[in-house]
């Protein structure tokens, strides 16, 4: 266990910047492990998870040059089913953990194409995924549209309610001893280069032992942070629709069924309680979270090609949030240069994924000072030394043009 320095009476071992679920996981397992934790943030359990669809897409999602992050990801979905248990009996939430599989076809020849080259890179990785035919696509999913020229099925990439993970890791925290400041941190404060915890707006300080920074798209932007260590993090706007498939429709659809359509991915993720999360656009717009007509047309458009009678369902909810993208899309695990500063951010496309091995890989960095074999590629050491370059994001990153 760490050694407690000798902090001020109302400080902890542990302060953690940022209550969405990879802060709140990173208390949650840090209390676990004996170490006194608060968590700063004006509305815990939001963020990103309040947007999400919740796909636990670990085999549909690779991409190429993406294989590091693969193994951290596969982990974290190996790891899902005892976690969402552990939490579940923690709180007594349903959590809706849902093991249903995702089904990825294609809808024309270019899509088959780009399908056929992730199932040879699947396989290659040693993935378990199944090329089928359309019709053998229709057969397991029957409202899916005549069209369908093929897809590929992945038993092993399941879902779950962020809204519902997030709710239950704040009870989690409370009841673990986890103390709550609903406020806004200012800035961090260092004190002979080393972190102290935080100052709020009201000059309240807040100090620790360690300090973790897992403030999502916000990241990047705490005053304080020297800027050789503030982490290269920036927004990556998606928009997601809600749906609810009434009674006598129901199952409409009984996997994450996904496709890319023109170059633009979409999914729609059938959840027990019968809503559908349909999703996500990929706009590199700065800190817009605005709900626009281009982006609700273009993903009702893309989901209407795939599964046409998705017209007839009542639209119940669009919204837009922020991923927090990284420099490499993977996440910043762990230590910094700055003593008692780590980072817990960057998860890009996988925050709700990588939420499990998360909240592991920080208790253990926060209780030993390193990282585990599994995360070692993920230091935020990684970018020390970077250059404006080599901190552009990936080529591969799928850019929607605004809406004229
Ligand atoms: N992982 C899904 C998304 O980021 O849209």
């Amino acid at each position: 266990m760490h050694s407690r320095t000798t902090p001020p009476s109302a400080a902890s071992d542990v302060l953690v910047v940022g209550g969405g679920i990879i802060g709140l996981v990173t208390a949650w397992r840090a209390a676990g492990r004996g170490l006194s934790v608060a968590v700063v943030d004006p509305a815990p359990g939001g963020g990103a998870a309040q947007v999400a669809a919740g796909m636990l897409a670990a085999v549909t999602e690779l991409h190429y040059g993406e294989q590091t992050l693969l193994g951290l990801n596969v982990e974290s979905a190996r790891r899902y089913p005892a976690f969402a248990a552990e939490l579940a009996e923690a709180t007594g939430h349903d959590l809706g953990y849902r093991a249903c599989g995702t089904l990825a076809v294609a809808l024309d020849s270019d899509d088959r194409a780009h399908l056929r080259e992730l199932h040879d890179l699947q396989r290659r990785s040693g993935l378990a995924s199944e090329w089928l035919t359309g019709r053998e696509c229709r057969r397991l999913e029957p409202m899916l549209a005549p069209g369908v020229r093929g897809g590929l099925r992945v038993d092993g990439d399941h879902q779950i309610d962020p809204r519902r993970l997030a709710g239950a890791l704040v009870v989690a925290c409370e009841r673990a001893g986890v103390v709550f400041h609903r406020a806004m941190a200012e800035r961090l404060s260092v004190v002979r280069d080393r972190a102290r915890g935080v100052v709020l707006a009201d000059g309240t300080e807040l100090g620790a032992d360690l300090t973790v920074l897992a403030a999502g798209s916000l990241s990047g932007r705490l005053a304080g942070v020297p800027d050789d260590v503030l982490p290269p993090v920036r927004p990556v706007k998606g928009q997601v629709l809600r749906l609810t498939v009434p009674k006598p429709y129901a199952p409409f659809l009984s996997r994450t069924v996904r496709a890319v359509v023109r170059g633009s991915h979409v999914y729609l993720v059938p959840r027990e309680n019968g809503e559908l999360v349909v999703g996500a656009t990929s706009e590199e717009l700065g800190w817009d979270t605005t709900v626009t007509a281009g982006g609700v047309y273009e993903l009702l458009r893309d989901a209407h090609e795939l599964v046409p009678g998705i017209t007839e369902l009542p639209l119940t909810e669009t919204c837009a949030g922020l991923r927090p993208g990284s420099p490499d899309n993977a996440p910043m695990l762990g230590p910094t240069r700055l003593a008692g500063l780590h980072l817990a951010t960057g998860h890009h496309r996988n925050g709700v994924l990588l939420t499990p091995v998360t909240g592991d890989v920080m208790a253990h960095a926060l209780t030993t000072g390193e990282l585990p074999e599994e995360a070692l590629p993920f230091t935020p050491r990684r970018f020390d030394g970077a250059t404006p370059e080599t901190l552009a994001p990936p080529r591969t990153q799928h850019v929607t043009e605004q809406p004229a």
